[in-house]
């Protein structure tokens, strides 16, 4: 399937990214040497997406627009044939409703959604073989994952295994906890939606912690058999929590093309001396 179009939610008020996020969105704090969004936009187009609709909240959109459309600084490099829109999301409702925020300039096109929390390894891309393992309906990326993420993210209902990375999904439910977790498959923040996500997200009514989730939209579509899970190769960086932050700036700068070699010989003598 080809993809053009990207919907990153890059709303939301970062709360475990405290303080760092008090003044600033999350979405724009740096990772190495560029904002967090940055990286996902650039995945995005790697993957072929020209058109990209970034949900912020109010008052955010003019740091993207300045960001990524800046007439005085001009294109940013390997970005020049990308287009970035920021779309307001009024109120914070949930990563699903911020998803149906874009749906007028989505139209019907099927889109990939990206969460700037999670980002890919260097030559970790994802995009490319869900776009590859598409049929008629969504793809969702899925990871085998360990108990602790059973509170933290959506697990999905399997079903018949397509190939050794691909099966179906039947449902779909967000932070199931130990108990109710139908599955070791999480959903690790990379999405292949078409235009049905959209009716979906128009019928769910609010779920975990009062919010819309991207989740039960995506059991509707399952349970419909529309839906496909394809399972990453890596894991993906969970850049959202200080932690894990400072885990995706140290694999990120080692595999930075001009100062990496400089700062693994750092890294290395620095953990040397621990
Ligand atoms: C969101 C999604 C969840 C997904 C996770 C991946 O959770 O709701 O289904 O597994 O991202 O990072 P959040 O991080 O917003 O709680």
């Amino acid at each position: 399937m080809e993809v053009e179009v990207a919907v990153i939610p890059a709303a939301g008020r970062g709360t475990r990214m405290r303080p760092a996020t008090r003044a600033l969105p999350k979405a724009m704090l740096p990772i190495v040497d560029r904002p967090a969004i940055q990286w996902v936009v650039e995945e995005a187009a790697r993957a072929g997406a020209r058109e990209i609709f970034v949900i912020v909240d109010p008052g955010v959109g003019v740091l993207i627009e300045r960001h990524f459309n800046s007439q005085e600084e001009g294109p940013l490099a390997g970005l020049e044939h990308v287009n970035v829109h920021p779309i307001v999301q009024d109120v914070p409702r949930g990563l699903g409703d911020a998803v149906r925020t874009a749906a007028t300039a989505v139209g019907n096109q099927p889109f990939f959604t990206l969460l700037v929390d999670n980002l890919v390894f260097p030559d970790g891309d994802v995009l490319p073989g869900m776009a590859a393992a598409a049929e008629a309906g969504s793809v969702v990326c899925l990871r085998e994952l360990g108990t602790e993420f059973l509170a933290r993210y959506g697990f999905i209902v399997p079903g018949e295994w397509r190939s050794e990375q691909v099966v179906e999904v039947l449902g779909a439910i967000e932070k199931p906890g130990v108990e109710a977790a139908p599955s070791k498959l999480g959903l690790i923040g990379r999405y292949l939606f078409t235009g049905k996500i959209f009716e979906a997200l128009d019928h769910v009514e609010p779920g975990v912690g009062g919010e819309i989730q991207l989740t039960d939209a995506i059991h509707t579509v399952g349970e419909a058999g529309n839906c496909l899970g394809y399972v990453a190769a890596d894991d993906l960086l969970d850049s959202g929590t200080p932690s894990g932050y400072l885990e995706a700036s140290t694999i990120l700068g080692a595999a930075h093309p001009d100062f990496g070699a400089r700062y693994r010989a750092f890294v290395t003598e620095f953990t040397e001396g621990l």
